[in-house]
């Protein structure tokens, strides 16, 4: 239910031509029982990200906001969230960008709320982890110091995989995920990916045998919504039917 109150802020020292309205979705799963969205008035600038629009409400108008955010400069994943109904990176998303005069932001699906903008994204890490995201192989040209050459057409099996920064926004617009929370999610699929197409790993068949299972690799639908919202370029949808390939025996 929307909440109307609304917080002029004043405390900018330098004038801006233009404001936006900022709600934000505020909810904690300890005491509430739904979200409320908070309308704050906020001057924007033309750099001005939804990140630093955020921690300016946090900081003159509202300290209770839970967001959640580290390097500010779509690096570290941690600023996921949905800004006006898309999954996007916060502190990569330019408020004059989105050309709307009221950005609504709230937690992004198919995580469990923390509190407020903030997820719990231990599931996604622990699915990450079971696909063994590491080179696998025991020869000493790899465990030892030594140069491990790569061709460019090498690199480029998997390299634009490797660009993943963890930050869930695919798997919170997945389809699949939404009806079922086993799912192995675009996130962890894509890494499986990335490490099976290595040409220093010697894991292929461990990673494949993980995810040939029932909420594996044959329950993504090819939606493709995950390429569409990726903030670092990378294609799960593509790297999910790559891996098919092997499974499928047509590549090797
Ligand atoms: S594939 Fe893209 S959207 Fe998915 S976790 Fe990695 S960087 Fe984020
Ligand atoms: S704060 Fe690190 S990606 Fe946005």
């Amino acid at each position: 239910m929307a909440n109307t109150q609304i917080a002029e802020e004043q405390s900018s020292s330098e004038v801006s031509s233009k404001t936006v309205t900022l709600k934000i979705a505020k909810f904690n799963p300890e005491h509430d029982s739904g979200t409320q969205f908070v309308d704050f008035k906020v001057q924007y600038e033309r750099w001005t990200t939804v990140l630093d629009a955020i921690l300016d409400v946090k900081e003159h108008l509202d300290h209770s906001v839970a967001v959640r955010y580290s390097c500010r400069q779509a690096s570290c994943g941690s600023c996921g969230m949905k800004i006006n109904g898309r999954p996007r990176l916060a502190c990569f998303t330019k408020i004059s960008e989105l050309d709307s005069d009221v950005i609504t932001v709230e937690p992004m699906n198919n995580y469990p709320i923390v509190r407020d903008l903030v997820v719990d994204l231990e599931g996604m890490f622990d699915t990450h982890k079971k696909m063994k995201p590491f080179i696998i192989n025991e020869d000493s040209e790899i465990t030892n110091t030594k140069e491990f050459l790569q061709t460019p057409e090498q690199i480029e099996e998997y390299i634009q995989f490797a660009n993943c920064i963890k930050c869930g926004l695919c798997n919170s617009a997945c389809p699949t995920m939404a009806t079922d929370s086993s799912f192995l999610g675009p996130q962890a699929l894509t890494q499986a990916y990335r490490y099976v197409a290595d040409n220093r790993d010697k894991g292929k068949n461990e990673r494949l045998k993980i995810i040939d299972e029932s909420h594996g690799i044959w329950r993504c639908h090819f939606a493709g919504s995950c390429s569409q919202v990726c903030p670092k370029g990378v294609d799960p949808a593509m790297g999910i039917q790559l891996l098919r390939g092997y499974l499928l025996g047509f590549r090797k």
